[in-house]
C-alpha cells in the first residue's frame, strides 16, 4: 500500500492511546513502569505534535476555507494547552501519588479527545486538500525528520521544558 501521513499520524494516535491505557493500569507503587511509560508517552508524542505543527499545520492552514481555519485554530490551542499546562501539571505530581494518576488520565483523555477531533474533522479535509503523491512525500518528509539531529534536538529541549516547569509549579 501507498504511504500516507495521514495513516502514519493515526497510527501513531493509537500507540499513543494504548500507552496511556497501560499507564492508567498502574497502581501508585509502580513508580518504575509509571516513569517508563511517561517517558514512552513524551517519546511518541513530541515529535509527531512538533512535526504537524512545524509542517502539517502550516500545509494545511495554507489551503484551508474557512472551516479548516476554525480546525486548525482548534488544533494549535489544544496543542498550546498540553504543552503550556497538562504535562507541566503531570511532572509537578510525585510519581506514586493519586495526583500523578489523576493528572496522567487527564493527559490522556486531553491527547484522545484531540487525536479523535484530528482523524474525524482535520484528517478528512486533509485528504480532499492533498493529492495521494502529495501525502506520500509528506511521509517520507516526516520519517526523515524524525531521524534528523534537528527532531532530535527539538524532543530533549521540549522534554527538559516539561521538567524544568515542574519545579516552579505547586505538586498538590
Ligand atoms: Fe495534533
Ligand atoms: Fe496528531
Amino acid at each position: 500500500m501507498a504511504r500516507d501521513i495521514l495513516k502514519t499520524l493515526q497510527t501513531e494516535h493509537e500507540k499513543v492511546r494504548a500507552l496511556f491505557d497501560k499507564i492508567n493500569d498502574t497502581t501508585d507503587r509502580a513508580v518504575k513502569t509509571r516513569g517508563e511509560l511517561l517517558e514512552d508517552i513524551e517519546d511518541a508524542l513530541i515529535p509527531h505534535a512538533k512535526w504537524e505543527e512545524l509542517v502539517f499545520y502550516p500545509a494545511f492552514k495554507e489551503r484551508a476555507d474557512r472551516d479548516g481555519l476554525q480546525t486548525h485554530a482548534e488544533a494549535v490551542a489544544e496543542h498550546h494547552a498540553v504543552e503550556q499546562t497538562v504535562i507541566p501539571d503531570v511532572h509537578a505530581a510525585e510519581v506514586d501519588s493519586p495526583a500523578f494518576a489523576g493528572r496522567v488520565k487527564v493527559f490522556g483523555e486531553f491527547v484522545d479527545h484531540h487525536a479523535g477531533e484530528e482523524e474525524k474533522t482535520m484528517f478528512k479535509m486533509a485528504r480532499s486538500m492533498f493529492s495521494a503523491e502529495e501525502r506520500a512525500s509528506l511521509d517520507e518528509q516526516y520519517e526523515q525528520w524524525k531521524a534528523s539531529s534537528e527532531a532530535q534536538a527539538i524532543v530533549a529541549k521540549e522534554k527538559a521544558k516539561a521538567s524544568l516547569k515542574s519545579v516552579v509549579r505547586p505538586s498538590s
